[in-house]
């Protein structure tokens, strides 16, 4: 089945068209325009979106070399992320579905990335831990089916890419931060200096990582007044990338001990730092575990992990399920949407 996705949650407008786990096109464009304000900025998102999203759907068709008319199903995402960028791909998925008459189907944000692990490498097994980081969210879960997860734990206020990014605007660094600091830490040593890390020993799979930015906005000002020397910068960004990825191994292999789950998938912006992936490996190979990154551009915000994760809920629902044009869009914090130890059947939801 071709299903056309559509992805608009934060600042990349992507559309994707899929037939199963192969994908025949998924075209990214990510705002850089927010870049100078040091982070998103919720109203230029939605106009970026609105003004580019017409030809990204065109370029995605091109590319995949199919006409709207061979589409068997139209998917978007409805939540949660920024509502006046949501609104932008759920509106203009609703008038491509009106218009060419086809099902649709709302899909949710932060499970496209718990499964994109499985669109990335059809051979992993369920169960499996999945942890989705990003610069929105941190959270681990326990995938137990295509159907079915439980939420294990939340990030509690920032989420960990918020943290490099935090970072990166206090050393004036720029944005998006994680990239940055990713590569400054390289030439440093990650022992220099020793920044929190919080929940590190909490015995639950919750993070914290507002704490650390300002332990590290305090550490700047109380030792160098706000303008650490050039030469220390490689040393503070191995130092805090280090305290961040810490805590993201330490918490992702202990839900996978508890449940004696051997697949784990860690997915979202943040899985594209190298420390974090070089950490994942060694451990996995030490025990024996098997980590899975999605490529890039099936890590970050992206709209083929919306279609794949809607093929399976029209394989198994059918296409008159998704007749319903009346679903919203949800901007609505991670911790009421996903209740932790709370199962969610996913593909009978209520969007
Ligand atoms: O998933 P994503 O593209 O968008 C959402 O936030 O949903 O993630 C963007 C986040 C940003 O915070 C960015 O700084 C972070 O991912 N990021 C990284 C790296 N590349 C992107 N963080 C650490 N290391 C990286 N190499
Ligand atoms: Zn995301």
């Amino acid at each position: 089945m071709l299903i056309l996705a559509i992805e608009s949650s934060c600042d990349e407008t992507s559309i994707a068209v899929v037939d199963g786990n192969k994908i025949l096109s998924n075209v990214i464009s990510s705002q850089f325009v927010h870049s100078k304000y040091g982070g998103v900025v919720p109203e230029i998102a939605s106009r970026a979106h609105l003004r580019i999203i017409n030809e990204i759907y065109h370029q995605s068709l091109k590319e995949a070399t199919v006409s709207i008319e061979n589409i068997d199903a139209i998917a978007v995402t409805n939540q949660p992320g920024l509502l006046g960028s949501l609104i932008v791909g759920v509106n203009f998925a609703k008038g491509l579905a009106l218009k060419f008459n086809k099902p649709i189907i709302p899909v949710d944000h932060i499970e496209g990335h718990i499964y994109s692990g499985f669109l990335e490498d059809p051979t992993l097994e369920f169960p499996a831990i999945a942890m989705v980081v990003s610069g929105g969210h941190t959270a681990i879960f326990k995938a137990d089916s295509f159907n079915q997860y439980t939420t294990l734990g939340l990030t509690r206020d920032d989420a960990a890419g918020e943290a490099f990014d935090k970072i990166s605007k206090l050393l004036g660094l720029g944005y998006p931060g994680g990239p940055i600091i990713d590569k400054l830490a390289k030439l440093g040593n990650p022992q220099a200096f020793n920044f929190p890390r919080t929940m590190y020993n909490s015995n639950d799979y919750d993070f914290s990582f507002s704490g650390l930015k300002t332990s590290f906005k305090n550490f700047l000002e109380h030792n160098y007044d706000n303008h650490p020397p050039k030469e220390i910068i490689p040393d503070l960004a191995a130092s805090v990338q280090s305290a961040i990825v810490d805590v993201l191994i330490k918490k992702v292999f202990a839900a996978s001990d508890e449940y004696n789950i051997k697949n784990i998938v860690i997915g979202g912006g943040v899985s594209a730092n190298s420390f974090l992936r070089e950490q994942a490996f060694a451990k996995a190979q030490a025990e024996n575990k098997r980590v899975v990154f999605p490529a890039i551009t099936l890590s970050m915000d992206n709209a083929a992990m919306i279609g794949f994760l809607a093929d399976k809920k029209l394989s198994e629902l059918g296409g008159d399920a998704f007749r319903d044009f009346t679903f919203i869009c949800g901007a609505n914090s991670l911790r009421s949407k996903y209740p932790k130890k709370k199962k969610i059947n996913l593909i009978n939801k209520n969007y």
